[in-house]
């Protein structure tokens, strides 16, 4: 007789139990009823008490994921992180938390007393590394981030159900300009369907919150004028990502008409700090100017000028939070609309372009390399030439002054990058 290893008491399938031990083919049935009785009831287990998993309805590359939320510990950590710790805070739901501005405003609200839980959906547009590492900096400091696409409405009518937001501040969205040539279904994904999905949670919502988001200074696209004013004309959007962002706009006015929602829309101006986004021309010139590698430079028609109205951080997280305190309360809650809300738009720039050539010359001078510089024509894909944001209607109405010159911004965000990135030797990706 073959003599059995080990290995051999190994079942591979049940059906493998039968011929070592010598049992009746009754008893083999009553165990194999017992095993799978044991599946089952730990399948319906898991089904409901541990949580549900979100829908995932969008078909654009990097959402297909599937999240797990829910439970009375998850919920008990929504709670306390949007616990309002001061008399008169606010209770504020922030998505794109994990996300660059979303990281500072979230931090801001929760120093000041607000309550504060972010949403993010971790998504791959750059190095999610990143992301985590700014979840972990809200984390230490009482923030909650909960994994999640702003298109799932069964986890955010959750969130409304466990938390009663007294604010949104709508950060998720899908930025950038040239990557929309690339992956044009992740901005319809996140930049309408997600709006809209929020804006319809919100709608239903009693208390229904007062909401203010990101719109964009691409909005102003082909636009001449300079500075540009809130008043000038927003229907030339030069790429994808400005067309989603103006849609956003038109979207906003919808329900604020029909559902009496209060929504701000802030028309953000090249924003860039410490936590930065690895996309941004001031965050990849750096990295590339560490590693010696030539960077290009655009230049307009006729050797124009490539100039941004470039916005340092805290800045705008001030803009951000004289907005959410100027906010008014929407009028429709339980879904019904009982007066006019308020409807804003502010730009949110520094009022003073400088040339990318001289945001070079700072870069060389901070980090003590020269640059490889290579100009190039501005390529048609959605950039502009020029941006210069008039601030005077944030001013007057959110007490909005920036600060902060790109110098002493600069200076910042390269301390921020050499620490991070362990004096420039892990390279950013
Ligand atoms: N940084 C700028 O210069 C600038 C300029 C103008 C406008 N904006 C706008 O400001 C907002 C914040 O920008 P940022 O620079 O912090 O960008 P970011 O990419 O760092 O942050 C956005 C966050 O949203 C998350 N997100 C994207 N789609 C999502 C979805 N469907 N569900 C849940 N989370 C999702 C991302 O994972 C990311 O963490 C965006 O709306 C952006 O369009 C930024």
């Amino acid at each position: 007789m073959k003599q059995m290893s080990h290995l051999d008491d190994i079942p591979s399938t049940p059906g493998k139990f039968k011929p070592y031990f010598h049992r009746t083919r009754w008893q083999s049935s009553v165990a194999k009823l017992a095993f799978w009785s044991l599946v089952f009831v730990g399948l319906i287990f898991i089904f409901f008490y541990r949580s549900p998993v979100s829908s995932n309805p969008d078909p654009s590359r990097r959402s297909l994921r599937t999240y797990s939320w829910g439970g009375p510990a998850w919920e008990k950590r929504v709670r306390s992180s949007a616990r309002v710790r001061t008399r008169r805070g606010f209770s504020v739901l922030v998505t794109g938390a994990a996300g660059f501005v979303g990281t500072h405003v979230s931090a801001a609200l929760k120093r000041r007393g607000d309550g504060v839980l972010g949403l993010d959906n971790f998504n791959d547009y750059y190095d999610p590394s990143l992301k985590r590492a700014r979840q972990a900096l809200l984390e230490r400091s009482g923030v909650f981030v909960v994994e999640g696409d702003i298109n799932d409405a069964a986890l955010l009518k959750k969130l409304f159900e466990v938390v009663p937001f007294t604010h949104v501040m709508h950060l998720a969205a899908q930025a950038g300009v040239r990557y929309a040539m690339e992956n044009p279904s992740s901005y319809v994904h996140s930049n309408i369907a997600g709006f809209v999905n929020l804006l319809e949670v919100c709608k239903s919502a009693n208390p229904q919150p007062a909401i203010v988001w990101a719109s964009s200074s691409s909005v102003y696209g082909l636009n001449t004028r300079v500075p540009f004013s809130e008043k000038d004309r927003t229907d030339q959007p030069a790429s994808l990502y400005a067309a989603t962002k103006k849609a956003g706009e038109e979207i906003a006015h919808t329900y604020n008409h029909i559902y009496g929602l209060s929504l701000t829309g802030l028309r953000f101006f090249t924003v860039y700090g410490p936590w930065g986004r690895p996309d941004m021309a001031y965050f990849f010139f750096t990295r590339d100017i560490l590693k010696g590698k030539a960077i290009s430079i655009f230049e307009g028609v006729n050797h124009g000028t490539v100039a941004r109205d470039f916005t340092y951080i805290d800045d705008i997280v001030k803009g951000c939070l004289g907005a959410l305190d100027t906010a008014e309360k929407s009028t429709g809650s339980g879904g019904k609309k009982r007066g006019a809300a308020q409807l804003r738009v502010f730009n949110l720039g520094n009022t003073s372009p400088v040339p990318v050539t001289d945001l070079v010359t700072i870069l060389e001078r901070l980090l003590k390399v020269k640059a490889k510089r290579n100009i190039m024509k501005l390529p048609r894909n959605g950039d502009v030439q020029f941006t210069h944001a008039n601030i005077s209607s944030a001013q007057r109405e959110l007490g909005y002054k920036p600060t902060t010159n790109l110098q002493t911004g600069l200076k910042k965000f390269a301390r921020w990058y050499l620490g991070y990135y362990n004096g420039g030797k892990k390279a950013a990706s």
